[in-house]
């Protein structure tokens, strides 16, 4: 006989134990079938490509993702990290397969790319090496071979490590093209998760409801010439950590709205004091096409106006604020949290 269930953890793991061992690919456990699945190479695997994701090389390249942390989650042999790393991102990639991570490094050695990678289970003990915080979470195809209940141990883990003001960049599968459309309590009373879980927008906008949405749209299909990876039976979602709101204040004590999209300025070779022209500047070439801008009811201030503007950005001192660490930031949207979805 056995009362060993204590913890949440005690709880999670008995989860765990309802699938049958065959169908484990997220415990430390499941190593040994990754291992196996990245042994050969040369298979036709559409991701074993040494291309980043099309969605993540657009953001980064727009200037949406920003900042100077990156941890890529179920990195596999580290094609996304690589790509971070080139960006000028300090990176870390987890694992569970030594043999994903030994082709990580292998490429990331021959890229002369500076990664640092972490074998091990990202919500068990390697999860405790990963400090952060980190300006963006990364994850391509990691989190849909999750069963239900380690959505509670990944959402711990984005909630300890991601920044304020931090991103989290995810693709997995989409209902309708790719992946399991059996209820969470089936999968349970399967046992198994067949492949990989499929998620609609609806059930993504429900788990990740702490963040703030800034896209979620299908990832592009890329021809095998493209530099990038892309295949559109995958959902590629860019949410956002709200940054700490300071109540009251004005002008550079002012307070950043919630669901205000806040990106950095970086005045290169300047002391870090981002002068209001070159935010003005930064602020105009920010593309408004896709920002949800709306009132946020009842506070009628400036910050209600749509479109990329400028605001002060306190001195050092408080905050998480990007990067620049006094002057002006550009904000670049505001979505009030409680204002309906625009389609
Ligand atoms: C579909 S592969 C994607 C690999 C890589 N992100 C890419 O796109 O090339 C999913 C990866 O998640 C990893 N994974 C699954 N559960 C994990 C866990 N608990 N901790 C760390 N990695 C995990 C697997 O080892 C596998 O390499």
């Amino acid at each position: 006989m056995d009362r060993d269930i204590r913890t949440v953890d005690d709880v999670l793991r008995l989860l765990d134990g309802l699938f049958a061992p065959d169908a484990d690919r997220w415990t430390g456990d499941a190593a040994g079938w990754w291992d196996g699945f990245y042994a050969d190479r040369s298979r036709p695997v559409p991701f074993f490509v040494a291309k980043p994701d099309e969605n993540l090389a657009e953001w980064v390249e727009r200037g949406i993702v920003t900042g100077r942390r990156a941890l890529d989650l179920g990195c596999g042999p580290g094609r996304n990290a690589l790509y971070l790393a080139a960006r000028g991102f300090e990176v870390d990639a987890v694992d569970l397969s030594a043999e994903a991570i030994a082709w990580g490094r292998e490429r990331a050695r021959t890229a002369g790319a500076d990664v640092r990678f972490v074998h091990g289970d990202a919500f068990g003990e390697a999860g405790a090496r990963l400090t952060g915080p980190y300006d963006l979470v990364h994850d391509s195809g990691c989190f849909h071979h999750l069963p239900p209940h380690r959505r509670i141990s990944y959402l711990a883990l984005v909630e300890r490590v991601l920044a304020p003001g931090g991103h989290l960049v995810l693709t997995c599968f989409a209902a309708g093209s790719m992946g399991c459309e059996l209820s969470d309590a089936e999968l349970y009373r399967d046992g198994r998760l067949h492949g990989g879980l499929a998620y609609t927008p609806g059930s993504l906008r429900r788990i990740f409801a702490e963040l703030t949405e800034v896209e979620l749209r299908r990832m592009r299909d890329e021809p095998e010439e493209s530099p990038y990876f892309g295949k559109a039976f995958l959902w590629a979602g860019l949410f956002r950590r709200e940054a700490a709101v300071r109540p009251g204040g004005k002008g550079k004590d002012a307070a950043v709205p919630a669901g205000a999209a806040v990106a950095s300025v970086r005045e290169p070779g300047g002391d870090g004091a981002v002068r209001r022209s070159k935010c003005r500047q930064a602020a105009a070439s920010v593309p408004s096409a896709g920002l949800r801008c709306r009132p946020l009811g009842g506070a009628s201030t400036s910050w209600e106006e749509a479109g990329p503007r400028c605001l002060p950005r306190p001195g050092a001192g408080w905050s998480p604020w990007p990067a620049v660490s006094s002057g002006w930031v550009v904000l670049t949207s505001l979505i009030g949290r409680n204002s309906p979805r625009q389609p």
